[in-house]
């Protein structure tokens, strides 16, 4: 029987389900690079504004402050959003959140389409705070929902998923951003409030997808509803298996349904796997991605590059590559061993970037940044990219999961905003040596990961949680951390075809 189901386990009714659901993931990659090209567009703009208002032009500290909080706005939105998942996933479930969220694209992206119209800078900032609410709502919803709808031995991949489409957004707001295409003096209004095509298309589609049969099951206790999800998303008739799952992992949480955040720092027993979600999320944003991100023209440029902004294309399309290749390594592997190549890679990157950094006056050097740099995107996606975001849902099972989204998210969005903010003052202080900072992180997260973070390849959301409610406390009287659990213990073991 068992034979005869795997191949099924991926159908194209899944595939469609989990690319509606990945379009949201691609509008928080979309909206996190699109701000970047037009810099110098929106001061001008905030300029003739400010000229058509007072009648003098706007001083230059004001319009820094401006433009900065324009860009940093977006992560206040983010953390707010992300941490308001919990109630909205419980309140209208995963997919009819989806959809109602959704309209702050619309609103956000109509704010900054239309700023230049009324000549209101302002509105250019309400957009941006709109579109970080957006985002943050669906890194949380898009991973939930996509490891809830996965078969278990097919999780992870798709998990990654989640980065993918946020690594194509990135990719396709660097190219847009061209000055060619939608970065120039007219239509970046265009490029900025483009976000809403996803959005109109997301909601036309997601009536079409299934409501997360979890939630159906466990929160609403709809057994048949949830079957027949289920029955078109593994496209056999015999679902038995994943539904007496799912009511094993109900019937433990019966007593705990719905865990508040207050609950999830009470409880004894969710600490260890809050730790693990916060600290992954962490090790995400302090490896420094963004500070290359945000500022990878910059890095190039003070690096001896002359095409700067090829380069930074470059990376985008690194970075793409890279989510694809973790993509299919990540059943094979574990998550627990390419989250420590990254680390560790990434380490060793930040190193040579120094050094290229230092050199900079031996001109065959510029190319060791940018090998550097593309080594350090490549090495951030095989691991610390995709797997924080999706290891959260792996955790948690269905009762404090949702609440352990919203604290793994505010933990991500905050740790972005504080990089995203402090990178230019860093770099001013020290010099050449700024990613020696991210380099000790990196090191700081790789001996954690190596001590603390379990395997969750393979292994169903009940074995992941009861792992932790029988560990033992975390420090045992040699100073040791319990070892990582070993999957060999996993009952589903087959490698399932991805396609
Ligand atoms: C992850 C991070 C995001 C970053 C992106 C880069 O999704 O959460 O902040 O910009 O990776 O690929």
């Amino acid at each position: 029987m068992e034979e005869e189901q795997k191949p099924k386990q991926v159908t194209c009714y899944l595939l469609f389900s989990l690319g509606t659901a990945v379009i949201g993931s691609l509008q928080f990659g979309y909206n996190t690079g699109v701000i970047n090209a037009p810099e110098q567009r929106l001061r001008a703009f905030f300029n003739n504004t400010w000229v058509e208002r007072y009648g003098e032009p706007i001083k230059a500290g004001t319009c820094t402050i401006v433009w900065s909080l324009a860009v940093a706005i977006f992560s206040v939105g983010g953390m707010i959003g992300s941490f308001s998942v919990g109630v909205m996933a419980n309140k209208f479930g995963r997919r009819k959140s989806m959809f109602i969220v959704n309209i702050l694209a619309v609103i956000g992206g109509a704010l900054m389409g239309l700023c230049t119209l009324c000549s209101s800078f302002e509105m250019v900032i309400a957009g941006r705070l709109v579109i970080g609410l957006f985002c943050g709502l669906f890194t949380g919803l898009t991973p939930m929902y996509v490891g809830e709808v996965s078969p278990t031995p097919l999780r992870g991949a798709f998990g990654t998923l989640h980065q993918l489409g946020v690594v194509v957004g990135i990719l396709i707001a660097q190219i847009f951003g061209l000055e060619v295409l939608l970065g120039s003096d007219l239509l970046w209004p265009v490029l900025l409030s483009l976000t809403v095509v996803p959005a109109v298309l997301q909601c036309l589609l997601l009536p079409f997808c299934p409501e997360s049969p979890r939630y159906l099951l466990i929160n609403l206790n709809k057994e048949e509803e949830a079957r027949k999800a289920l029955v078109r998303l593994r496209g056999v008739e015999d679902v038995s298996k994943d539904l007496q799952e799912m009511k094993e992992e109900s019937a433990k949480m019966a007593a705990e349904k719905k865990v508040t955040i207050a609950e999830l720092f009470r409880s004894q027993s969710y600490r260890q796997p809050l730790l693990i979600a916060v600290m992954l999320q962490l090790s995400q944003q302090l490896s420094g991605i963004n500070a290359v991100f945000y500022y990878s023209t910059g890095i190039f440029e003070s690096a001896g590059v002359t095409k700067p902004i090829v380069a930074t294309i470059g990376a985008g399309a690194v970075n793409t590559v890279f989510t694809v290749v973790s993509l299919f390594l990540v059943e094979r592997a574990g998550r627990r061993t390419l989250h420590l190549i990254g680390l560790g890679g990434m380490a060793v990157s930040a190193l040579l970037m120094t050094i290229a950094l230092l050199l900079k006056h031996i001109p065959s050097l510029s190319y060791l940044s940018i090998g550097a740099v593309f080594a350090f995107v490549a090495l951030f996606e095989l691991g610390p990219g995709p797997i924080p975001w999706f290891i959260v849902a792996e955790l948690f099972s269905q009762g404090p999961r949702p609440a352990a989204m919203a604290v793994a998210g505010l933990s991500n969005w905050t740790a972005n905003f504080l990089v995203g903010i402090s990178f230019p003052k860093l770099e001013e202080l020290c010099g050449p040596y700024v990613f020696i900072i991210f380099m000790g992180f990196l090191i700081l997260f790789f001996i954690f990961t190596y001590f603390r973070v379990p395997e969750t390849k393979g292994r169903t959301f009940d074995e992941i949680a009861r792992s932790f409610s029988r560990a033992p406390p975390p420090t045992d009287p040699s100073g040791e951390a319990p070892p990582p659990e070993d999957d060999s213990a996993s009952p589903v073991k087959e490698k399932v075809p991805l396609m």
